[in-house]
């Protein structure tokens, strides 16, 4: 097993230039000798921007009046499903805001159930926020795998800070252990260079992160959203893109096996973020399945990249990125995150 230092994590988070270079290159190895160079893809679709939680940096909080809610019908999401399909991606993400009404999960359940006789290869990542274990455990039975629930800190005086006084990081920390105990795949992930973080969180979050054991991660840099309460702190793009690779790199370090996405947030950040995000050590990426139409209004930050592109354009030059990168664009495999197919004793030569 690997093990770095929250010391050596804290000196490493800064490092640029060619240091930062050998960091990135030693992530890489490691990732490949861990869990291959495969890239795996999973098609993301943003099923609502209706969201009942008021997070102080978030473009689609309950308080920002200027936004227009959506919420995808069920054949909305199969028709975004089947176009990820047709391009041959095997794992697609649904991702909305947080909903509290007993029926919401009851709905996505009929969705998942759905989607699944239809597309039987298909694997789903849940990202809907922290609902009820049963509610959980109804959307692992209709046939979801996986649930991605960023962390956004591992302090919880910092979560405070980011976070209005009705949400609980306990609980956010124990919809984590019950998706767990279901049985599903667990991702989670911080925000990274957020208002009022340190490195040492940072660092901490790395070692919450490889505590917790998950078994994939999506974190990106934090971007300020005109709208919000902290959109008028400074902000230095440069650092925070600097500080999102160097993330993904000693996580990688920590966490050799798990699956690990370069966000969108990176490509808000720099033209080649996606490209930065492999090359730091990242193995998954997720490209924009949502309507065209739709994505201007699920703008969790200023910039988001919204542009629609053909969709056999785009899979082209993401695997044409990947190649680029050294790695090998495997968009007909799932992807399972070896660290949970240990975690299950599965042979994960099958
Ligand atoms: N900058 C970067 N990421 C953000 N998210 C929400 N708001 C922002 C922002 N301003 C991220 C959170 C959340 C995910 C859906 O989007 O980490 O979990």
């Amino acid at each position: 097993m690997t093990s770095i230092s929250k010391g050596e994590i804290i000196e490493a988070l800064s490092l640029e230039g060619e240091e930062q270079e050998t960091l990135h290159d030693e992530a890489c190895n490691l990732r490949d000798e861990t869990v291959s160079n495969n890239l795996y893809f999973r098609g993301l679709i943003e099923t609502s921007n209706i969201c009942v939680n008021d997070c102080l940096y978030c473009g689609i909080r309950t308080s920002n009046k200027k936004i227009k809610h959506f919420e995808l019908t069920s054949e909305e999401i199969m028709h975004c499903v089947d176009l990820a399909a047709e391009r041959s991606l095997s794992a697609v993400v649904l991702q909305s805001g947080e909903r509290r009404g007993p029926r919401y999960a009851d709905d996505m359940a009929g969705v998942v159930s759905h989607i699944k006789k239809a597309h039987p290869a298909v694997s789903m990542t849940l990202s809907f926020g922290e609902l009820s274990r049963d509610q959980y455990q109804k959307l692992y039975e209709a046939g979801a795998e996986r649930y991605l629930l960023r962390i956004e800190t591992s302090d919880e005086k910092h979560y405070r800070r980011l976070h209005p006084e009705e949400m609980s990081f306990k609980n956010r920390l124990q919809c984590l252990e019950n998706l767990r105990e279901i049985g599903y795949q667990i991702g989670s992930g911080v925000m990274i260079n957020s208002p009022f973080q340190t490195l040492e969180n940072l660092a901490d979050d790395i070692l919450f992160l490889k505590n917790l054991d998950i078994d994939m991660c999506g974190m990106g840099p934090y971007i300020p959203h005109e709208e919000s309460p902290l959109a008028h702190l400074p902000y230095a793009p440069d650092k925070a893109l600097s500080l999102g690779l160097n993330m993904i790199a000693l996580l990688r370090t920590a966490m050799p096996d798990i699956n690990i996405a370069a966000t969108t947030a990176l490509e808000t950040l720099s033209l080649h973020g996606k490209e930065l995000g492999l090359l730091a050590g990242a193995n998954v990426i997720m490209p924009q399945f949502s309507p065209p139409e739709k994505r201007g209004d699920y703008m969790l930050y200023d910039n988001k990249p919204v542009a629609f592109e053909n969709y056999d354009d785009l899979i082209n030059k993401l695997v044409e990125a990947g190649i680029s990168c050294g790695m090998t664009p495997s968009l007909k495999d799932p992807g399972h995150s070896l660290h949970f197919l240990k975690r299950k004793n599965y042979d994960n030569t099958h």
